[in-house]
C-alpha cells in the first residue's frame, strides 16, 4: 500500500530530529556521478538535508571524469598499485576537471534546488595541507623493495576546516575538490575517500556517508554485507576479496570511527535517493563498519 505524505513525514521526524544542526560529510564518488538523473536526484538530496537543519559538506572524487578528458586530450596515464602516476601536464588536468568542471557541475546543480552552495579545492583557505606518497613496491623474495614517485599524488598531512566553518555558519553548503597543497605550494591530487574522512574528524562530523556505485561491500559470492567488522575487513582486504577502490574506503572509515565519527555507511549512489533512505529511514541499506 502507498504511504501518503504525512506519513512519510512523520516517520521521518526522528531522523530529522537526531542529525538537526548536526554535520554529515558525504563523499560523492566520482563512479556515482555518472547519470544527469542521479546527480539531479543527489542534488536535491543535499538541499533538502540543508532546509530540514542538516548541514552537509560535500567531498567529491572524479575518476572516470579525469579518464574521459585525458582520453580526450591524448594524454596516456600509468597506474601503480592503483594509483596514477600523475606528472605536471596530467595534474593540471586532474585540477581542471576536479576543482573546476565536476566541482563547479555540483554546486551549480544544488544552486538550481534552492541550496546555497560553493565550490573550493583544497587550496581555498588553506584548507588542506598534503604530503607527497611514494609507493613502495615488494619485489620478489630477499630483494629491497622498490620505491616508486607517482608524481602529484597526495595524502592529507592536515585539514584546516576554518573555511568550511564560516561557509556553514552563514547557511553555506561547501563542495569540496580533493586536491592538496604542500607548505612550497605544490599541488597534490589525493583520494578523495581520505579527505572526507580527514574532513569529517576536522569537523566533528556525525555521520560520513560514501557514495559509491555499488551496494556496499560484497562478499565472495558478490552479496551485500549489511555489516562488517573492522577485523573481517582488515581480513577480507589481506585475502583478496576487497581490493581497488574499496579498500581506502575501509581505511577511512576505520580512521573515522576511531575519531568519534559516529557511523561511517557506504551505500550505492547509483540507486535513486540512497542518501535520503539511509539517513532517515530504518530501512539499513549499504554497509555499515563497526569497530
Ligand atoms: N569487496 C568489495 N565490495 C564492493 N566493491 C569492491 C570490493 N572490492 C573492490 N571493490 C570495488 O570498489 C569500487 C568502488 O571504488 P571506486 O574508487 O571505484 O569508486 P568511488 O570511490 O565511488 O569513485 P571515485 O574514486 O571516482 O571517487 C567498486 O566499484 C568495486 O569495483
Ligand atoms: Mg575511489
Amino acid at each position: 500500500m502507498k504511504k501518503n505524505v504525512s506519513d512519510i513525514l512523520i516517520e521521518a521526524l526522528p531522523y530529522i530530529r537526531r542529525f538537526y544542526g548536526m554535520t554529515i560529510v558525504v563523499k560523492y564518488g566520482g563512479h556515482a556521478m555518472v547519470e544527469k538523473q542521479l546527480r539531479d536526484d543527489f542534488a536535491q538530496d543535499i538541499t533538502l538535508l540543508k532546509f530540514v537543519g542538516v548541514n552537509p559538506v560535500i567531498v567529491h572524487g572524479g575518476g572516470p571524469q579525469i579518464n574521459t578528458v585525458l582520453e580526450k586530450m591524448g594524454i596516456q596515464s600509468q597506474f601503480v598499485k592503483g594509483l596514477r602516476v600523475t606528472d605536471r601536464p596530467t595534474m593540471d588536468v586532474v585540477e581542471m576537471v576536479l576543482g573546476g568542471k565536476v566541482n563547479k557541475e555540483i554546486v551549480s546543480l544544488i544552486n538550481q534546488q534552492g541550496g546555497k552552495a560553493v565550490g573550493l579545492s583544497g587550496k581555498d583557505g588553506m584548507m588542506i595541507l598534503a604530503q607527497k606518497i611514494n609507493i613502495i613496491q615488494s619485489k620478489q623474495e630477499n630483494q629491497p623493495p622498490e620505491i616508486l614517485d607517482p608524481g602529484h599524488v597526495g595524502e592529507v598531512k592536515h585539514v584546516n576546516p576554518d573555511a568550511i566553518h564560516t561557509l556553514m555558519e552563514k547557511g553555506f553548503i561547501p563542495v569540496i575538490a580533493p586536491i592538496g597543497v604542500d607548505e612550497s605550494g605544490e599541488t597534490y591530487n589525493i583520494n578523495a575517500d581520505h579527505v572526507a574522512s580527514k574532513m569529517a574528524i576536522a569537523l566533528s562530523a556525525r555521520r560520513l556517508v560514501l557514495l559509491t556505485d555499488v551496494d556496499g561491500v560484497l562478499d565472495s559470492d558478490g552479496s551485500l554485507m549489511a555489516s562488517i567488522t573492522v577485523k573481517d575487513s582488515k581480513k577480507m582486504i589481506k585475502n583478496g576479496k576487497i581490493t581497488g577502490g574499496m579498500i581506502p574506503k575501509i581505511e577511512c572509515a576505520i580512521e573515522a570511527l576511531q575519531n568519534s565519527v559516529e557511523k561511517v555507511p557506504i551505500i550505492n549512489g547509483t540507486k535513486r535517493h540512497s542518501l535520503l533512505l539511509e539517513l532517515f529511514t530504518d530501512t539499513g541499506i549499504g554497509t555499515e563498519i563497526t569497530l
